[in-house]
């Protein structure tokens, strides 16, 4: 059999996603690139790979086996390319970085300043929403992670670097804007413009809801930050968002912060990578960037007026 490592790379992404687009956005290539890939593979295995079931894909027996051992070559691939690059010293190199879409926010001002001080570093930045960061760190496709909620389910290092206050938001002429110490059971008969599912925002807004056996009424559901604040501003409910995505807003007073009990909800950001994975140089260094500096680089301020996350 004549199998390349790149059908092997493109099929696990695949399977892992169980779509060509997803995939394909995954690799930065495109859908028929990923599905000529594919299509290849299961030429030169002479047995389908996947099945369709509607519009669902699905991994038939052969699929299944051969992402059994995709998913070790790959490992064993990447690795192979950590020890390469950790022969060639700090400031070489690539870097492949992965945040949560609300990170990304302050993600490229630290990256600008790690650049400066290492340009022999070749960045790459992928921005995604929470499920997808816990599928790269799994199959362990970055080198590292920063997010709001670190996975329980895999064995991970998370370190802890910056406060992410979590807030309640509404358009400033909302009747409760400039009310103080607002009970939390006065957010009961709200409507909440929501993030989609696999949002980590969204996970820790609802927790944070169910904990205190709070009901919301759940409004229009949106997949960016950016959509969410239009929505907001445009009265469609309040939601609940990082203070890193609101800075302009507040400061052109197109939004408010509401002063609910309980909230800012006090939460972290964390830089993550799976346990074991040996750091390269450049890896390590952005490591020890992130945790001494991001927090004097990136934290949110309120402009005055506004309640303190404190
Ligand atoms: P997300 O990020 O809502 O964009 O997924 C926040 C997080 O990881 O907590």
């Amino acid at each position: 059999m004549n199998i390349s490592l790149r059908q092997l790379r493109v099929f696990e992404a695949v399977a892992r996603h169980l779509s060509h687009t997803r995939a394909a956005e995954e690799l930065h290539l495109t859908q028929p690139a990923v599905s000529m890939q594919v299509r290849q593979l299961e030429d030169e295995v002479g047995l389908p790979l996947f099945e369709r079931l509607g519009k669902r894909i699905l991994l038939t027996e052969a699929g299944q086996e051969i992402l059994h051992y995709s998913l070790t070559v790959n490992r064993s691939l990447r690795e192979m390319e950590e020890v390469l690059e950790s022969l060639k010293g700090v400031n070489r190199g690539r870097l492949q970085i992965a945040v949560a879409s609300t990170v990304n926010y302050f993600a490229p001002r630290l990256l600008a300043v790690f650049q400066r001080r290492y340009p022999g570093i070749g960045l790459r930045l992928d921005v995604t929403n929470r499920e997808n960061l816990v599928q790269l760190l799994d199959s362990n496709a970055v080198d590292l992670v920063l997010m709001g909620l670190p996975p329980t389910d895999i064995d991970v290092e998370s370190e802890a670097f910056m406060d992410n206050p979590l807030v309640v938001i509404a358009p400033p002429d909302h009747p409760l804007a400039g009310a103080r110490q607002i009970p939390l059971a006065r957010l009961a008969g709200e409507i909440f413009v929501m993030r989609e599912t696999g949002s980590g925002t969204r996970q820790a807004m609802e927790r944070f809801f169910s904990e205190r056996a709070l009901t919301i009424r759940q409004g229009m559901q949106m997949t960016r930050n950016e959509a969410v604040k239009q929505a907001v501003r445009s009265g469609l409910g309040l939601s609940v968002v990082s203070l890193h995505t609101i800075e302009l807003e507040l400061e052109t007073r197109r939004l408010v912060t509401l002063d609910v009990e309980g909230f800012p909800d006090r939460r972290h950001w964390y830089l993550v990578y799976r346990r074991g994975k040996r750091l390269s140089p450049a890896a390590g260094a952005f490591r020890d960037f992130v945790l001494a500096e991001a927090a004097s680089i990136a934290a949110p301020t309120l402009p005055a007026g506004q309640p303190e996350p404190d």
